[in-house]
């Protein structure tokens, strides 16, 4: 950990030097607003601006999708960086010089499970290539298409029926426990430790960065089950935030604009094979909202290319939508029943394929209002509807007019329903249906309203992380525990730990983050404190007050319940504090500054 705080100190410098303003700036319009600025969310779709930038605590928030973080979070969700990269980038900036390893530290999270994903692909592509050990392995690879020199390209392994892993990366000085961390190897309930991947030609899984985080493993035979098996969730390994091949296809996707989904290993390496390198694979799962971010950081339009069986299911559909939804054009290429991008590909051609996805893709809308009306039978009235009703939702989200009105005329025409009719029953739709994909809704100066104990919750508490002159006066009149709200709890909890721990001052938001694990949920909590609007606060007085009176309302009214089921010497006790806190409500109800409390009126300043 020497160094540690090396990085950490040059961090720090690089930030108080540059303005986020600046560096926000440059990506996102930011208009002045009171003593922030705001401007249109890069990280989600918006037409009223929610992302706020506060240059005073140098972090930013959006009040629509949640993101919030200081600049070198901004830079390397941006630009999809790490943050030894990001602090590279402002360092440079900023004029402030990086000795070399404080970058490598920076970027140190997790390094240890890197390198042992790094040492087993190396590990299982010595293997494939062994003479005798991967022969049957190779003539598999060869039996589906892929050279010698492919294997090269994409990694490709081979774990053979014996522990290789377990005992020889032992040996290299990797612990037992970070191989089970990392998904490679097993332990068995009589401890011993067994490779997890056996008998398999082994895909590895790279990140966007082209680092390997988990492996998928083919099963040689039919009677091998599954027929992948995958890397389990691991720190560096969430399904759900990756998409295979990434790391080959970005820079052809952001040169089209557009990146084709398909589902399977082998369909986005014999699509890469055969020249079409704008393909990724979505790992047999439903996408999410994560996978479509990284879509849509390198395409505005994408081409979903799975199987015929796959493209019914219900869960492609859900993510289809989550893909829509994140602002994407997302089109349809459904595949002759029976293939999948690989067997064509193989079989008729790169040209081929490459037509289906130009020429057979369909609008997902245009798609669904195929699919729903092979659902439905169109002679009854009753069914026409039907298809109707399921599909208004989707145009009622539509963003452009001009679309919304083709669409209607469409759909009239297609029904044979009247198109008066049909507008008329889109206008009945919940308004709810367009609002979801965002929480547009609450925008900066329209915060939604809170129930008022909550809100001096946090008012309080925002100002306790801004200034501990304030954690004085507060703590003094409530305590640390007031916190009802499970986030602004941890967040205080936090807080407290630093005020121990350092003499002075006020701890950055960013470190205080950190120090809780980065969990998000109170992230987002910390960095929406940090931007919103003092100017609107209560005064800490009226806060302090509201919540006393809060908190001895709950005490008078669990006093209450007791005293039903107390006797005697109890219920006399219970009774004589309820009368304690009844009055102590009834004071409350005057103004501090009438009453001169020593305490209570004075300000901070
Ligand atoms: P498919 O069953 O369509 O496999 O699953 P495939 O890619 O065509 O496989 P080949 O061509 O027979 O080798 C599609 C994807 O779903 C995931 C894998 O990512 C696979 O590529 N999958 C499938 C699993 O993770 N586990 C399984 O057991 C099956
Ligand atoms: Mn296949």
């Amino acid at each position: 950990m020497q160094g540690r705080s090396s990085w950490k100190e040059a961090a720090a410098e690089v930030k108080a030097r540059l303005d986020i303003v600046d560096i926000i700036g440059e990506y996102v319009v930011l208009k002045r607003q009171g003593r922030n600025y705001v401007g249109l969310c890069p990280f989600h779709q918006e037409k009223t601006p929610s992302f706020t930038v506060s240059p005073e605590r140098a972090v930013f928030y959006c009040f629509g999708c949640g993101a919030g973080g200081d600049v070198y979070s901004f830079l390397m969700r941006q630009e999809q960086l790490s943050f030894g990269e990001a602090l590279e980038r402002l360092a440079a900036r900023a004029g402030v010089s990086l000795a070399a390893p404080a970058v490598a530290q920076a970027g140190a999270a997790h390094r240890e499970l890197y390198a042992a994903n790094e040492a087993a692909q190396a590990l299982y592509h010595r293997l494939l290539q062994h003479p005798r050990l991967g022969r049957e392995a190779r003539a598999y690879l060869e039996a589906r298409g892929l050279a010698p020199v492919e294997w090269e390209r994409f990694g490709l392994g081979w774990a053979p029926e014996r522990d290789v892993v377990a005992p020889l990366l032992k040996q290299k000085g990797f612990s037992e426990e970070l191989l089970v961390q990392a998904g490679l190897v097993i332990r068995r309930e009589d401890g011993k430790c067994r490779d997890r991947f056996r008998r398999r030609v082994m895909f590895p899984i790279y990140d966007r960065r082209g680092r390997v985080v988990g492996f998928g493993g083919r099963a040689l035979g039919e009677e091998q089950r599954p027929k992948y098996l995958n890397t389990p969730e691991t720190p560096l390994f969430q399904k759900g935030k990756l998409l295979y091949g990434l790391n080959w296809a970005q820079a052809e996707a952001r040169r089209r604009g557009e990146i084709v989904l398909v589902e399977g290993y082998m369909d986005v390496l014999s699509a890469h094979c055969h020249g079409l390198t704008h393909v990724v694979g979505t790992l047999g799962t439903a996408l999410t909202p994560h996978q479509a971010e990284l879509v849509r950081s390198c395409a505005v339009r994408v081409v979903t290319s799975f199987d015929a069986d796959t493209a019914g299911q219900s869960a492609t559909w859900r993510g289809l939508d989550v893909l829509r939804d994140a602002g994407l054009r997302v089109w349809v290429a459904p595949l002759p029943q029976g293939y999948d991008p690989d067997r064509l590909v193989r079989e008729q051609g790169a040209e081929a394929l490459a037509r289906l996805w130009r020429e057979q893709a369909v609008p997902l809308l245009m798609y669904k209002l195929k699919q729903a009306r092979e659902g439905h039978r169109l002679d009854y009235p009753e069914e026409r509807a039907a298809v109707a009703r399921e599909l208004l939702p989707d145009i009622a989200r539509l963003e452009s007019p001009l679309e919304r009105q083709e669409y209607m005329r469409y759909l009239a025409q297609e029904l044979g329903l009247g198109e008066e009719a049909l507008w008329a029953e889109l206008k009945k739709l919940p308004k709810q249906d367009k609002k979801r994909r965002s929480r547009d809704n609450k925008t900066v100066g329209l915060l939604p309203a809170r129930p008022q104990r909550r809100r001096a919750e946090e008012e309080l508490l925002a100002l306790m992380l801004e200034d501990r002159r304030y954690c004085a006066q507060i703590v003094g009149a409530l305590g640390w525990d007031f916190f009802r709200e499970e986030r602004a709890r941890k967040l205080a909890t936090a807080l407290r730990q630093w005020l121990e721990e350092h003499d002075e001052g006020s701890p950055d938001v960013v470190a205080l983050i950190e120090q809780l694990g980065g969990d998000e949920e109170v992230a987002a909590l910390a960095y929406e404190l940090a931007v919103r609007d003092r100017a609107v606060f209560a005064s800490v007085e009226d806060n302090i007050r509201n919540i006393r009176r809060s908190q001895l309302r709950e005490e008078a009214h669990t006093l209450q319940q007791r005293l039903r089921s107390a006797t005697g010497e109890e219920s006399r006790r219970l009774l004589q504090r309820l009368v304690e806190v009844q009055r102590g409500l009834q004071q409350l109800v005057v103004p501090a500054r009438e009453r001169g409390e020593p305490n209570e009126g004075r300000s901070i300043e």
